[in-house]
């Protein structure tokens, strides 16, 4: 119980100070999709701005990229997703409502964010004792069947040629259609990687408690191109890398753990899988994936350049994918257009990837629950999220004492100074107590206020977030003092 107090904790406290709100709230809500209020965007700014200098601008292996959402159809045939991204549920007979088999009472705990539908589908299913989580009716569930994760749309408004498009399931598949496009445009040599941030779609069967798992979402993703043999080097690299991430970006490390897929686990794409996993508050089982680091070896790409061959046929059959074989065989892929010539060990091959797959909403959800914390001070409860400075939504508040003498032009124009280079918050309403109670709940870390003795010899004080403790600063060193705590 008191686990699931703090998750409701901090929904509470999201919505109280304007992180996220429940999307379209003046309409009832629409479950699973939420909004990043005025604090909550700039957490989530600033957890893509790290994850973006650590993957992409502090390496000299990786690039950037941003992808559109929608693609050809055909990338999705290509990939698998088209056929194979789904989930196996189970209809209760009594309620209608479907549940993920492998989400049904009985499971201890919930890993899988997907199961292989190959696999699910290949196993034995006794329902016989299972529970709806709806109504409660034991066994009462039909065949298990699979369910489609991905949203459909149309493109064109003819009705003749107008195409179904799905809103892509993951942003790694616009890294694949363009491996070729930046090998040409590039210095890049293996090994290197290409880097994205954006939001994926899927209609998921099973949402969870908050922004942990929602049908739109953005990930973080790098699809590492290395030669075949080296790979396994490279997967260690990338789990180490992510781990350290999550710990320098100051998530406590008894909250965060490894853990291997098992066989039957792994997507239909990997040849080996580990999540970093956190100790998140949701009531079933804490340890839940955070993200997963894969071997996907040259699946997608040797996918791609069988796909790619089957434009014609796509264009016969009218756009059905059902009718597009991508089993050409006879193709001698290893030369194919999205294979690497290596230059100096001359020799032509297909790269194997290693992908660590990140999810922002589930990453910033993390920070937060890590970040959160209660105390009580003098008699009084006061909340916080100790957040790292690089993640916190504001970096400074200024403060003038009160409402006179002066001191709100002279805050004012601190604020003002500061902005050029932190998110600064400049606020004179109310007792300073409950201005500093305030900017604890939302995380910032300094706060800065303008006082009688400002006047006199030019001092602020300046008090920390986490330990209260208050020093008095000179105006002219005000700026490098925050820009030491703030950026060391
Ligand atoms: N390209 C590989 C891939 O998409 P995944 O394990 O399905 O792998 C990677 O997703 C990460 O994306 C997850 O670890 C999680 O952080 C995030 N994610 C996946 N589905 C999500 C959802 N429905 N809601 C929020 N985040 C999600």
């Amino acid at each position: 119980m008191a686990k699931m107090t703090k998750l409701d904790d901090i929904v509470s406290l999201c919505k109280r100070r304007g992180f996220i709100f429940q999307s379209s709230e003046i309409y009832g809500g629409l479950a699973s999709c939420y909004d990043y209020g005025p604090l909550g965007v700039e957490l989530k700014n600033n957890v893509k701005k790290a994850w973006w200098k650590s993957a992409v601008q502090m390496r000299d292996d990786v690039v950037g990229l941003d992808c559109s959402i929608l693609m050809h159809p055909l990338v999705w045939k290509s990939s698998g997703h088209a056929d194979k991204f789904a989930d196996l549920i189970a209809e209760c007979k009594k309620c209608n409502v479907r549940t993920r088999v492998d989400h049904l009472q009985d499971h201890a705990e919930e890993h899988t964010e997907h199961i292989n539908i190959d696999v699910a589908m290949a196993t034995e299913h006794d329902l016989s004792k299972k529970v709806c989580p709806n109504c409660g009716k034991v066994g009462q569930f039909t065949e298990p069947m699979p369910f489609k994760l991905m949203f459909e749309t149309q493109m064109g408004a003819n009705v003749d040629d107008s195409m179904t498009l799905y809103l892509r399931p993951e942003t790694a598949q616009g890294i694949f259609a363009n491996f070729r496009n930046v090998l040409d445009t590039t210095r890049v040599k293996i090994p290197f990687g290409i880097a994205q941030i954006g939001k994926s779609f899927r209609n998921e069967v099973t949402t969870k408690a908050f922004i942990f798992r929602t049908r739109e979402f953005e990930q973080a993703e790098i699809e590492f191109f290395c030669e075949p043999g080296t790979d396994e080097k490279w997967f260690e690299h990338w789990k180490q890398a992510r781990f350290n991430w999550y710990l320098e970006l100051g998530v406590k490390k008894e909250n965060l753990r490894f853990r291997e897929h098992e066989s039957d686990e792994l997507a239909h794409y990997a040849k080996a899988c580990v999540d970093v996993e956190y100790k998140f508050p949701l009531g079933s089982g804490d340890w839940q994936e955070l993200e997963g680091i894969a071997n996907r070896t040259d699946y997608d790409l040797r996918q791609h350049q069988r796909g790619i061959r089957t434009l014609n046929s796509w264009f016969e059959n009218k756009g059905d994918l059902s009718k597009i074989d991508l089993k050409d065989e006879s193709e001698d892929y290893e030369k194919g257009p999205l294979s690497y010539f290596d230059d100096e060990q001359k020799k032509r091959y297909i790269p194997y990837v290693i992908e660590p797959s990140a999810g922002v909403d589930r990453s910033a959800l993390a920070f937060l629950v890590d970040a959160y914390d209660e105390e009580e001070v003098r008699g009084e409860k006061r909340n916080l999220l100790r957040f790292n400075p690089a993640l916190a939504p504001l970096k400074v508040a200024v403060f003038p004492l009160v409402r006179k003498d002066g001191l709100p032009d002279i805050a004012m124009k601190i604020s003002n100074d500061l902005k050029k280079h932190f998110t600064c918050f400049y606020d004179e309403k109310g007792a300073v107590g409950r201005r500093y109670r305030r900017q604890d709940e939302a995380g910032t870390p300094f706060c800065v206020t303008v006082d009688g003795q400002t006047k006199q010899d030019n001092t602020v004080t300046v008090r920390d977030r986490d330990s209260m403790e208050q020093i008095r600063v000179s105006t002219d060193q005000l700026l490098s003092h925050l820009r030491q705590k703030l950026e060391p």
